[in-house]
């Protein structure tokens, strides 16, 4: 089969179609990324070029094909206990922030990928929290991607995604399987419990949905770094409606909320609280 070449016509289509509904936004410059991102797929399908793969994506109005779209653009790359900073500054904030909400902890990882963020959470709170004592927590985890949900609500990850764990994590957390004939780990259901694994769309979800609910903490990571400032500025503002006062937002390392801080106060290495 020829070379499938993405042509500039072409690539303004895509352009426009994932920014308008995954929120990404692709520079000119990224006509070569998303022709050896897309190609794969287009061949898959049987199409003999990217405009018939487009009218593909714009027929199918369920959704599903979006979906693997986005999982082409966006990476999905994540690992347990990131940024290790931000965990170090929760743990010493853990107690005050339970003591002002009276007990209640209400947490969102927004992008959560295949679950490894949500978990470190879950890990974190049974690590630092006094096991005689009852809170009401609860963990929210969305991603736009039903692919890398299925493994989040799955738990289970291979020897080399657990690499940075220390033992003793492995040894509390999760037991020992097989999976796809490769050793791996799967994470204990007492763990499981603590989140709610759901898909939403951060550009184009609908908030309503959050109407009940206000976040003590959330974290939003390494996913604003593809929107543009205009998409990343209502994210935001939303994220700030949604947050109880002094409740904290988590940000990537590589981001930073600058000239976007209304009513934020920075606190720590990409950490910001709501004042
Ligand atoms: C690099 S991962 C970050 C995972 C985790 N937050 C971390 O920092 O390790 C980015 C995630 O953002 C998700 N994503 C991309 N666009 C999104 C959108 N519009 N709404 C919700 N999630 C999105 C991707 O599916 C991917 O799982």
């Amino acid at each position: 089969m020829e070379r499938l070449v993405l042509k500039r016509k072409e690539f303004m289509l895509f352009q426009a179609f994932i920014y308008e509904h995954i929120g990404i936004s692709l520079g000119e410059h990224k006509i070569y990324l998303v022709q050896a991102r897309l190609a794969k797929r287009v061949k898959q399908l049987g199409l003999e070029s990217f405009g018939a793969y487009y009218d593909f994506l714009v027929a199918d109005k369920r959704g599903g094909e979006l979906e693997y779209l986005s999982s082409l653009i966006s990476t999905n790359v994540t690992s347990f206990f990131r940024e290790a900073k931000q965990w170090e500054f929760l743990k010493q904030k853990l107690h005050e922030i339970l003591e002002q909400r009276g007990g209640k902890l209400r947490i969102w990882s927004a992008a959560c990928s295949s679950g490894e963020e949500p978990y470190s959470l879950a890990m974190f709170l049974k690590e630092h929290l006094p096991r005689d004592k009852t809170y009401d927590i609860k963990i929210l985890a969305t991603d736009v991607s039903s692919k890398v949900l299925k493994i989040a609500t799955q738990g289970i990850y291979s020897h080399k995604a657990c690499n940075n764990l220390d033992a003793h994590y492995i040894e509390r957390y999760f037991s020992s399987l097989y999976h796809n004939q490769e050793p791996a780990y799967q994470i204990d259901e007492r763990l499981k419990k603590m989140v709610l694994f759901r898909e939403f769309n951060l550009v184009t979800g609908n908030y309503d949905l959050f109407k009940s609910t206000a976040f003590d903490i959330i974290f939003c990571r390494n996913v604003m770094i593809y929107f543009d400032k205009p998409t990343q500025n209502g994210l935001v503002e939303k994220f700030f409606s949604l947050l109880n006062k002094e409740g904290y937002l988590f940000i990537g390392s590589s981001e930073a909320l600058t000239d976007m801080k209304k009513g934020f106060q920075s606190k720590s290495a990409s950490i910001y609280q709501k004042v």
